[in-house]
């Protein structure tokens, strides 16, 4: 039995508990949060015997394998190095830092701990990306000559207010590091290894630091090109989340709320798996998706040496990297920020 302390008992760690309950030879057997009512709360609800508001309190009890990490995006590689230090295994939520080097650090700690890191990255084990994955590993697309992915979705400012670390370069990031970076995972995982990128990002209309609204072009070194249009200001609601790859002989495309559904697949070749497609599609009730159950899977089967993790720190550190490139180019996106401002001041005085 695989026993596991979780940190950071928000939003996304009610996919962790059920992830984890689904699991026959797994069990969370503690829980922390610095608010004590939230910790209080989780550990009843999930039956979770030991609560804390105490990160290092959770972290000493010997009888804890694996720490699950769902606290804000830039306290992630502190917590990991934490665990590892105790000799847990770590677990971490998307992404594993906001800076590249503070991932490298995270890396090194558990390799010098001696214990196995994970990034969540569910959307990877999605039955549709999976068909998607078998067609590009067997070569069918040929050569790859695009990748393009649209993420229009919608955040009201009420969403960055609901807590205080979101939308802030130092523990969240932006619309690519925050909403759209399984996209940007997707985009980096068909397409890489990257050879150069280019971007604008602008923060247009909510009060945070970071972008609301950007793009991308990436070339890669196989010598495709990629984009990547991200808005959380979409009118009214979440329109798109796709992506589309078009290659020498084939081309595909994948939507639905959470890159559960494809949309195009067509193949100058035919296989008996085609035939899948429709029933790989699958329903989920948000962008969270269904992808935490499997993930956890693959964990525990990592650990009792039955499969390869499917997102490791150095997986994690790939979709990292494109996004510190992405942000390379902030000091330009300011400049253009600032435009847009001058000019709708113009304008309100005309
Ligand atoms: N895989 C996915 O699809 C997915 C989806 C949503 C969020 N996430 C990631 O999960 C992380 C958390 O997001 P969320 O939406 O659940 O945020 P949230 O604000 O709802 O939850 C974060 C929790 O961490 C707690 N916390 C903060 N600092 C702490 C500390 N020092 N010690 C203990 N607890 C602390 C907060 O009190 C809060 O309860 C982010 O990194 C986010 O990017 C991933």
């Amino acid at each position: 039995m695989l026993k596991i302390g979780l940190i950071g008992c928000g939003r996304i760690s009610k996919n962790h508990f059920e992830a984890i309950t689904a699991q026959p030879d797994a069990q969370c057997i503690a829980c922390c949060d610095i608010i004590a009512e939230r910790a209080r709360e989780t550990a009843e609800k999930y039956n979770i015997p030991f609560w804390a508001t105490d990160y290092e309190e959770m972290l000493n009890i010997a009888d804890i394998d694996l720490i699950s990490i769902c606290t804000p995006s830039g306290l992630h590689p502190e917590h990991g190095i934490l665990a590892a230090n105790y000799g847990k295994h770590v677990l971490t939520e998307k992404p594993m830092a906001v800076r590249l080097r503070d991932a490298d650090e995270l890396i090194e700690a558990c390799d010098k701990g001696g214990v196995k890191l994970f990034v969540v990255l569910q959307n990877r084990l999605n039955p549709s990306i999976q068909l998607v994955r078998r067609a590009f590993d067997e070569g069918r697309f040929g050569k790859i000559y695009m990748i393009t992915s649209n993420v229009f979705w919608t955040r009201p400012q009420e969403y960055y207010d609901m807590a205080s670390w979101r939308g802030t370069w130092e523990y969240d990031g932006g619309a690519f590091m925050n909403q759209a970076s399984h996209y940007v995972d997707m985009v980096q995982w068909f397409g890489g290894p990257i050879e150069e990128v280019k971007s604008i990002t602008a923060t247009l209309a909510r009060n945070i630091e970071a972008e609301d609204t950007g793009s991308a072009i990436i070339r890669f070194k196989n010598g495709a090109i990629g984009s990547i249009n991200v808005t959380m200001l979409t009118y009214p609601k979440n329109l798109e989340g796709s992506i589309t790859i078009l290659g020498e002989k084939g081309t595909v495309r994948i939507g639905g709320i959470a890159m559960n559904k494809i949309e195009h697949w067509e193949f100058t070749d035919k296989q008996e798996y085609d035939a899948q497609i429709e029933n790989a599609n699958t329903n989920p009730s948000s962008v969270y998706g269904f992808g935490h159950t499997g993930y956890y899977r693959n964990v525990v089967d990592s650990l009792q040496s039955k499969a390869k993790p499917t997102s490791d720190g150095l997986e994690g550190r790939k979709s990292l990297y494109l996004l510190e490139e992405i942000y390379k180019e902030k000091q330009t996106s300011n400049v253009l920020r600032l435009t847009f401002h001058q000019n709708k001041r113009k304008e309100s005085n005309v």
